[in-house]
């Protein structure tokens, strides 16, 4: 197929695109380069042995968009592109709404005009807020979010529903992320994100290159076995293969389906800690501190639905994750 791929140049979309040309697809980018670097394009061309047509372009640039359409007639899209900030959000809510709703709202509405009917959306774990019992089920609906980064995820998913109401011949799954860490095993298309790291596992890649002196633990008083925040992390390449799956899979169905991509299974913050020591070879430092506001204590995936519907089981386990991402930030060095 010929796929439109938003924001393929970024830490998922490039693991995806490399493997949607790994199984023969045809891959178009389109990113405005906020949160990625073009030289991404060269790493995807060395893995792959082919360098993906690329337009640098916005989401919000309705004309710019709608000419990478004129252009070429894609068979689907793979909507990546977006902000994904949890505490930036927080700040700079408009800036989220509309580079995520509005943003998307052009990209549905030219895919429409062009009569595009098969999209994957790159949705969130966050949307189900904090309302639920693990492992967190699909049929649970949306939750409440708890910042403006997650509502418009919650969003979007309303939006695509909507839209496959409007017109039955639509095509939508939405891949509902858990946590994706690591890096390609070439060690090329790793997470690199601009400014202080939000997230757990880049951070830590910062302490081991020394950008960092020590890794904050934000809490250690859940009610978790040690205290520390559980989440289901999944190898990125693990989660790319799941888009070369929901894509084909939306190639042979109409109507919008949800589903988690995770590993069904939680590690704690000092657990990952241990198995990146493992990885790296060396101790990493790290001092608790208070809970960072809006987290939940556990979070993991109930992976049932990606297996029977996708035939997706996630292969790659918490050790091959860290080892990975720790071969990329030695490439990164
Ligand atoms: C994981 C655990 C922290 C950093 C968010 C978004 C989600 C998705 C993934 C985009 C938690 C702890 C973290 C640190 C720490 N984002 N932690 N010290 O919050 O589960 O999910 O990122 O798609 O939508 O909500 O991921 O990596 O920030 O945190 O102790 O420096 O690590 O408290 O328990 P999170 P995270």
């Amino acid at each position: 197929m010929r796929i439109l791929v938003t924001g393929g140049t970024g830490f998922i979309g490039s693991n995806t695109c490399v493997e949607l040309m790994k199984n023969g697809h045809e891959v178009i980018i389109v990113d405005n380069l906020y949160n990625s670097k073009i030289d991404v394009l060269e790493k995807i061309e060395n893995i792959t042995g082919q360098m993906p047509r690329f337009y640098q372009t916005d989401i919000l640039d309705h004309d710019g968009l709608e000419s990478v359409f004129k252009i070429h007639s894609f068979d689907a899209v793979i909507h990546f592109a977006g902000y994904k900030a949890v505490g930036e959000s927080v700040e700079k809510p408009l800036l989220y709404y509309r580079n995520n709703i509005a943003g998307s709202i052009n990209l549905y509405e030219i895919m429409h005009k062009y009569q595009v009917k098969k999209l994957v959306f790159s949705s969130s774990a966050t949307v189900y807020g904090d309302d639920f019992e693990v492992p967190f089920k699909e049929e649970y609906g949306l939750g409440t979010t708890t910042n403006p980064y997650g509502t418009t995820k919650k969003m979007n998913e309303m939006i695509i529903s909507d839209m496959g109401y409007a017109d039955p011949e639509i095509s939508s799954v939405i891949l509902r992320y858990f946590n994706p860490i690591g890096a390609d095993e070439t060690g090329l298309l790793g997470e690199h994100p601009n400014g202080i790291p939000n997230n757990l596992v880049p951070y830590i890649a910062q302490v081991v290159s020394g950008q960092r002196d020590y890794l904050r633990v934000w809490g250690d008083d859940y009610d978790t076995p040690d205290g520390t925040g559980v989440r289901d992390y999944i190898h990125v390449v693990d989660l790319a293969r799941a888009h070369v799956k929901a894509i084909e899979y939306a190639a042979e169905h109409i109507g919008t389906e949800v589903i988690n991509i995770g590993t069904g299974k939680g590690y704690s913050v000092l657990e990952v800690l241990h198995a990146y020591e493992k990885a790296c070879g060396k101790e990493i430092p790290y001092k608790i501190m208070d809970r960072r506001p809006g987290d939940i204590a556990v979070c993991y995936a109930d992976t049932k639905k990606a297996k029977e519907l996708l035939g997706f089981e996630a292969e790659y386990d918490i050790d091959k994750m860290c080892q990975d991402s720790y071969r990329f930030t030695q490439n990164s060095i």
